[in-house]
């Protein structure tokens, strides 16, 4: 396969509905050649190309069984580098615009998990290899998988997570969880952790910001990040459209804050918000805590019921990240490979790669 870049100026000012024609006699010249993943989050207009969708845990096993030549995916960096991690070795994985990253997962980077470990050595008096388990959430750069894997740890998704603390807690008696500090406080607490025991791990001050009896009893070190989406959804969002709709349902994303999950009826990832809905009785009414793009096409789906499914912040919350692929980018992308060259591959280097394929493996034996 001839590797080459092609200038995607041609195709910034194509009109979707030819980009869409174009999508499709690409991918049909392509045939099983390629498959298309394609995020929940993912706007309309690349999601009606899919081949197979699902969350990240869902979509990381079709990763790994796919027998297609090329992996294109329609989501964000991390996960088209799972997708290089745990496909074959001459399999291709693709994101379309490289820009499509997660800030959430840019929130923690292999420096300062680094320097964090090493301070945990200093208060701990011990190799935390011995007393910590690290934990990162699948939205994360690569090398943080492979220290984990290095380390004795793991990754986890937001439909496995609580699971994924037994098995750390197994291991050793401490977790140190990034970058997410909201799935792993909710993880925690579903497991039974007092919440006094989960300190939150400030990686931007010495020692995490905390005190060293602090950090020697607590049972979870959450890593200071979140995500800039859920981090939109209040618990007094819940409280007025209860009082509206007694009757209601509320469904939230784990990456919410611990008050809106707490305030939920349900918590789980975006494939069992989907399937949670859809299962439903009919005529129910729903509010849910996660992406907009998610929550509009699931409210169209499920109409026909009756089933009412309203979205739970006033504002617009997108993932503008993942909203960067584009029907252009794609039909980019899928005629470039169409014509025998590769645009925007996702290769993690083989060292780090076999790292955080432990810990992936790890967590994929596990869930
Ligand atoms: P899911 O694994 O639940 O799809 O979540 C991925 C994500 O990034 C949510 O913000
Ligand atoms: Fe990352 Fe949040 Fe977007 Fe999910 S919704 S990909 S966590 S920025």
């Amino acid at each position: 396969m001839q590797v080459a870049t092609i200038s995607f100026d041609r195709f910034n000012t194509l009109r979707d509905e030819e980009a869409h024609e174009r999508i499709r006699a690409a991918k049909a010249k392509l045939g099983k050649r390629v498959v298309l993943l394609v995020h929940h989050y993912q706007r309309a207009d690349v999601y009606q190309h899919h081949d197979l969708t699902g969350d990240s845990l869902k979509l990381s096993r079709l990763a790994s069984q796919t027998d297609a030549e090329f992996i294109v995916f329609c989501g964000v960096h991390f996960m088209a580098e799972v997708a290089d991690i745990l496909s074959k070795p001459e399999q291709i994985s693709i994101l379309p615009d490289l820009a499509a990253g997660c800030s959430m997962a840019d929130m923690a980077n292999l420096a300062k998990v680094e320097r964090s470990w090493r301070e945990l050595a200093e208060v701990l008096g011990e190799d935390p290899d011995k007393l910590v388990t690290p934990v990162t959430y699948i939205n994360s750069a690569a090398d943080l998988k492979a220290f984990c894997g290095e380390h004795g740890g793991i990754v986890c998704t937001s439909s496995n997570a609580p699971t994924i603390l037994d098995w750390s807690f197994a291991q050793r008696e401490k977790i140190l969880f990034f970058p997410d500090q909201h799935l792993g406080r909710w993880s925690g607490y579903k497991k039974g952790i007092p919440l006094e025991d989960m300190l939150v791990w400030d990686p931007d001050l010495p020692h995490g910001g905390l005190e060293p009896a602090d950090i020697k009893r607590a049972k979870m070190l959450l890593w200071k990040g979140h995500c800039s989406v859920h981090q939109m959804f209040q618990p007094s969002h819940i409280i007025k459209w209860r009082n509206k709709y007694p009757d209601g349902i509320v469904i939230s994303h784990p990456e919410s804050a611990f008050e809106v999950c707490k305030q939920s009826d349900y918590v789980g990832s975006t494939e069992y918000i989907l399937k949670t809905v859809k299962d439903a009785a009919p005529n129910t009414r729903w509010l849910v805590g996660t992406e907009l793009n998610l929550v509009s096409r699931l409210a169209e789906e499920v109409k026909h019921e009756g089933k009412i499914v309203e979205f739970m912040a006033p504002m617009v919350c997108m993932c503008s990240t993942m909203q960067r692929i584009d029907p252009q980018h794609l039909a980019w992308t899928l005629e470039n490979l169409a014509e025998g060259k590769v645009v925007n591959r996702i290769t993690v280097p083989e060292h780090e790669a076999a790292l955080a394929r432990l810990s992936l493996e790890r967590m994929l034996a596990v869930s």
